[in-house]
């Protein structure tokens, strides 16, 4: 009888260190992890009791030493809670509460002594989880070969989502069932100049995706750091997705030396898409800001000496006389000019005119520093040194300008994928930005990268990007990113880590025309987007003086696919601290009633409120600017015709507001009418309700100021 009741006992005890639960907040959510037979740790999700992560494997394979997969105990479960809020330099909001319930597992692999812990966060609306290996004798250095985390689904959900890839994200999002992955994935082929795909079941995060019944699950990671950047392999006879990292050359996922931490899973969950985009789960598992005097960062509205080179009608490179040049060899000053080269100071002193007048911040320059003529695709270690303008960009003299107008230069650097390059040159590039006056810089990151074999997001380079961001704050520069690994939150300890591309930007044009209405739920999941809006003339042949007109010309497929007010719309929709009005300058001066919306939008926000959201279908927010009383909306509409329905409620009651509301018109259409718009300005209060139409890719932007009140 003793020993029946001491036997019970233990198994009580066992059940209780194998099965742990752990509730959100709202209790709404709630996880559970347990043991299995073969000790290997599992959870699982529900949301208001509905399963969203069925039991899910945990664990690694590693290099030349056994499995850290299974054969487990708990050794301890420390449960915490917190509940704060803190103030981002900049963002959606000026204030993010941080509130989860936690639970540690401190594991031990029995036969090896080996120490693993993972810690679960359960938020309202969503969860995160790490694996912490925490210093050790039984563990030393060791080499990740495979990570073995398992988001088991419970149903052939449908998903928007694109090819896994270690080197790319600039594709358009393709909607199907799971299970149509691998069939749709050989179907698709969008050519980038890197790409390497690991299997046609392979999708990227954050990938979202939505159940029968009508819930929205996204599944992420936070706080990328010293590790490689995980895709999803699905297998669709058991519906699990499992985690595929980044390889080395060596085949090799991560390099760990504890104490190291995995990067956070994350899985957000909710029956109301708008949840999904108002969740702040990706910045709150990451560190707080570790830069003290942030004053230097300030959000940037910007124009480029760009779009003309991106639709081929200047170039980056100074001559046509060579096509190897040799850096510090070749004399410049011997070669003839192309007349095509943009970066000279004759056009950019135009520039920074323009950009002075209509208030903008900064201007980007493009193509100032010598080695454009065979940057690209020719594996060359040397490629550019960051450091010497062509003969024709008088880096001094344009800065002073530039000052002088109230503006700043926005340095750029394509590294060409060169990182060893980069590295060598970065103190010095860096500094003569400081001698200059450039606070922020447009890095980029085109094509495979040497050395070779590695990958875009593989750790290398996933510890160069952190690595260029952290050199920026010794000198206080801004940096964004294009073609670097997809964010993760990481700048909110790093906030001057201002934006990154990462995805299908305008500048590829032809995207499909629900792109924006996507992004939002799926890039922009882990941090801004440098996606460069505001183009009026939505057919680059039209830019050229050589162009014929013909009436019955529809769009062609180098074309950006949306209507106008859709453009005005995205610099709302498409949330950043960094925008761009990337047109040339004549075609801002061919609508300036337009325009006038892009010169008056905010960057930087007090309150954001997701009105009205679907993926893949239509995105309404509101914005209030940070520090005025002043709002914004923007909305972004997929392929159907479709009546936006926005209610003020947001406002404060009993204030009289004017809206300016910049829309679509009956005649809008993205192919054949794109610069159709209407603009209309109304009295508006809390209690107002307006609907507007809009038409596929189309959209609308309202800016709304108070009514000032007379003594
Ligand atoms: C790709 C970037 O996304 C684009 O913006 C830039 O102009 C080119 N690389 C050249 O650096
Ligand atoms: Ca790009």
């Amino acid at each position: 009888m003793k020993n029946f009741f001491l036997i019970s006992l233990l198994s009580l005890y066992l059940i209780c260190l194998n099965a742990q639960d752990l509730k959100s907040p709202n209790n709404e959510i709630e996880l559970n992890s347990n043991l299995d037979k073969d000790g290997r740790l599992n959870y699982s999700v529900n949301y208001k009791s509905i399963p969203v992560i069925l039991e899910s494997g945990l664990g690694f394979i590693l290099k030349n030493e056994d499995d850290l997969f299974s054969g487990f105990k708990i050794n301890k479960i420390i449960y915490s809670s917190k509940d704060d809020e803190w103030n981002p330099v900049w963002g959606e909001e000026s204030k993010i509460r941080n509130n989860y319930n936690e639970m540690l597992l401190e594991l031990e692999q029995v036969t090896s002594e080996r120490k693993m812990n993972i810690r679960f966060r359960v938020f309202n609306n969503s969860i995160g989880f790490r694996y912490e290996f925490p210093a050790q004798n039984n563990l030393g250095s060791f080499i990740i070969t495979d990570e073995k985390t398992e988001f088991a689904m419970t149903a052939d959900h449908s998903a928007l989502w694109i090819p896994g890839d270690y080197d790319t994200q600039e594709y358009n999002y393709i909607e199907s069932k799971l299970s149509e992955i691998k069939n749709k994935s050989i179907d698709f082929r969008e050519s980038n100049v890197s790409s390497y795909r690991f299997s046609d079941w392979g999708v990227q995060t954050a990938l979202m995706m939505k159940t029968k019944k009508g819930l929205y699950i996204n599944i992420h990671e936070a706080a990328l750091i010293e590790y490689s950047a995980m895709h999803l392999k699905f297998n669709p006879s058991n519906m699990v997705f499992e985690s595929q990292l980044t390889p080395d050359s060596y085949g090799n996922m991560a390099y760990m030396n504890p104490p190291h931490n995995t990067p956070w899973r994350t899985v957000i969950v909710s029956d109301d898409a708008r949840d999904i985009l108002a969740n702040r789960i990706t910045y709150n598992l990451n560190e707080p800001s570790l830069i003290e005097d942030t004053s230097w960062i300030k959000p940037i509205k910007y124009i480029g000496v760009w779009w003309e080179m991106i639709t081929g009608q200047s170039s980056w490179w100074y001559t046509n006389d060579l096509s190897s040049i040799r850096i510090n060899e070749t004399d410049y000053s011997k070669l003839k000019s192309n007349n095509t080269h943009a970066a000279n100071n004759n056009k950019v002193m135009r520039y920074i005119d323009f950009a002075s007048e209509h208030g903008f911040d900064a201007l980007l320059v493009e193509g100032w520093n010598i080695g454009w003529e065979d940057w690209f695709d020719k594996k060359k270690d040397y490629v550019f040194d960051f450091l010497t303008p062509y003969p024709d960009f008088d880096i001094e003299k344009l800065n002073k300008y530039a000052i002088s107008k109230g503006i700043s230069l926005m340095m750029h650097h394509e590294t060409s994928g060169a990182i060893r390059n980069y590295e060598r040159h970065i103190d010095e590039a860096y500094s003569l930005m400081n001698t200059h006056g450039y606070n922020s810089v447009k890095s980029g990151y085109v094509g495979r990268i040497i050395p070779a074999g590695e990958r875009h997001y593989g750790q290398y380079m996933v510890n160069h990007y952190l690595y260029s961001i952290k050199k920026a704050v010794d000198y206080k520069i801004m940096v964004n990113a294009h073609e670097a690994v997809r964010p993760t939150g990481v700048s909110r300890t790093y906030p001057n880590h201002i934006g990154n591309e990462s995805a299908r930007g305008t500048e590829f044009r032809g995207s499909n025309l629900n792109h924006t209405t996507i992004l939002p739920f799926t890039r922009l999941i882990g941090g801004p987007m440098d996606y460069t809006p505001g183009i009026f003339e939505m057919d680059p042949r039209k830019n050229r003086p050589d162009f014929q007109p013909n009436l019955n010309q529809t769009l062609d497929a180098g074309s950006v696919f949306t209507t106008l007010a859709n453009q005005l719309g995205l610099y709302v929709v498409m949330y950043s601290p960094l925008q761009m009005a990337a047109d040339l300058p004549k075609n801002y001066m061919r609508f300036p009633d337009a325009f006038q919306f892009i010169k008056d939008v905010a960057l930087d926000w007090d309150k954001s409120i997701y009105l009205e959201a679907e993926p893949g279908k239509y995105i309404t927010v509101a914005r209030k600017e940070k520090g005025t009383e002043n709002w914004f909306i923007g909305n972004s509409n997929g392929y159907n015709k479709r009546k936006a329905e926005v209610d003020f409620s947001f406002l404060e009651p009993g204030k009289n507001y004017f809206a300016t509301i910049y829309s679509d018109t009956k005649y809008s259409d993205y192919a054949t009418n794109p610069q159709s718009y209407e603009i209309e300005t109304k009295k508006v209060t809390s209690t107002s309700k307006l609907k507007i139409t809009t038409v596929p890719a189309g959209g609308f932007a309202i800016s709304i100021l108070p009514e000032v009140e007379k003594n």
